[in-house]
């Protein structure tokens, strides 16, 4: 299987199986408890149907949209993620620079293996920061000031990961970051030389923006919930969240929102969006998809802020009915993340590209030409029992 075998989802899926080291892989392929939530995510947009017009004349259709000022040209964007050079040795440079050709956003981690600066010299596109409140208030100082300097135009507070969700593939694996050198892990990278030697030869693992502040996951190896559980502070609330969207004074939205109270306190302490998001099913368990939530959600403050649909999409239609409902935009992370395993740069262009081509097809068979003319008029919810 080569990466002109991919075209879709599942493609690149089963490419970056074969590509990494089975702890890797199952960092990104797995969820928490049972992953329910997050065989969910994709499933909930298969109980909605598409209700397509005809004759509509659709020779040239427009798929940009606006979402928290910035002007993208296609309806979804690569959600920031974590640990990137992991999975290719480009990381989040491969990303950036896909991002740039496809003219869509490219969100960046606390957690990142690229610095923002570096970023900011690479992607000529919308850039969001991913924040993660810390413990140490000097970290969580630096990250906003080096993403302001940077001129990240979009900062995103994760609050749903509080406390570490329970990856059971991760405790299986013992994957953590930095990756440990283990039996099980060395049998693992023998099986996958290429990896392994870019892993090995190419620029060190390291999570820039940290350094100098923790050594945890990247000198010191811990899981990704073990990071959560105890470097992030469970003392946040709403009142921090209000305090840091002052202090960036910009586009700000909270990441993980799910109950239409929390969407109102967002509007109140000054958000200009929301990711209405479960974590990609990572967190908690049985939580619900964010499609189900999204209709709640938009009628509780889109008229006031942006909500964007994060989580599960695997489809241009996907995207066009998460849109129907009332989503400005939609993200994702694994749908570019096992592109980038699979083939660096050139795997991420292709997904995004695979996805544009499908929104445009899908919009085509819609009979739209302009993105806002879709409408939960256009949609029809299966009954459930
Ligand atoms: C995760 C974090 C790091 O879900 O976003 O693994």
């Amino acid at each position: 299987m080569k990466l002109s075998d991919c075209h879709n989802f599942q493609d690149f899926r089963k490419l970056a199986k074969k590509r990494l080291p089975g702890p890797i892989f199952n960092y990104i392929d797995g969820a928490a408890d049972d992953e329910v939530t997050y065989r969910r995510n994709t499933e909930a947009y298969e109980s909605c149907d598409l209700v397509p017009n005809v004759l509509a004349g659709v020779e040239n259709v427009d798929m940009s949209v606006e979402v928290m000022g910035q002007k993208l040209d296609m309806p979804i964007y690569c959600a920031p993620t974590a640990l990137q050079r992991l999975f290719h040795h480009d990381g989040e440079r491969a990303v950036a620079r896909a991002a740039t050709k496809y003219g869509t956003m490219f969100g960046v981690s606390s957690l990142a293996t690229v610095t923002v600066e570096e970023i900011a010299q690479i992607a000529n596109t919308p850039k969001m920061f991913q924040f993660y409140f810390h413990k140490d208030r000097g970290l969580n100082d630096a990250l906003l000031e080096r993403a302001r300097e940077a001129n990240f135009e979009v900062m995103a507070l994760t609050v749903d990961t509080i406390t570490g969700g329970n990856r059971e593939r991760d405790l299986r694996t013992g994957f953590t970051s930095p990756p440990k050198l283990t039996l099980g892990s060395l049998m693992s990278f023998a099986m996958h030389p290429m990896w392994a030697w870019n892993f090995y030869t190419k620029p060190k693992f390291d999570m820039p923006h940290l350094s100098g502040y923790v050594s945890e996951g990247t000198n010191v190896a811990v899981s990704v919930g073990n990071y959560f559980s105890t470097m992030l502070d469970q003392s946040m609330n709403w009142k921090d969240a209000e305090e840091l969207c002052a202090k960036w004074n910009g586009q700000f939205a909270l990441k993980g929102i799910m109950s239409v109270e929390d969407a109102k306190r967002a509007v109140d302490i000054g958000c200009t969006g929301i990711m209405v998001s479960n974590h990609g099913g990572r967190q908690l368990d049985g939580s619900r998809s964010p499609f189900d939530q999204l209709a709640e959600s938009v009628d509780a403050v889109g008229d006031k802020i942006d909500v964007i649909c994060e989580g599960g999409i695997q489809r241009g239609t996907h995207v066009l009915k998460a849109l129907s409902v009332g989503a400005k935009a939609c993200s994702g992370g694994r749908l570019y993340l096992y592109a980038l395993a699979a083939a660096g740069q050139p795997g991420v262009e292709r997904a995004l590209g695979n996805l544009r081509t499908e929104i445009e097809r899908d919009m085509k068979l819609m009979g739209i030409t302009n993105l806002d003319q879709l409408s939960r008029e256009n949609l029809r919810f299966r009954e459930t029992a």
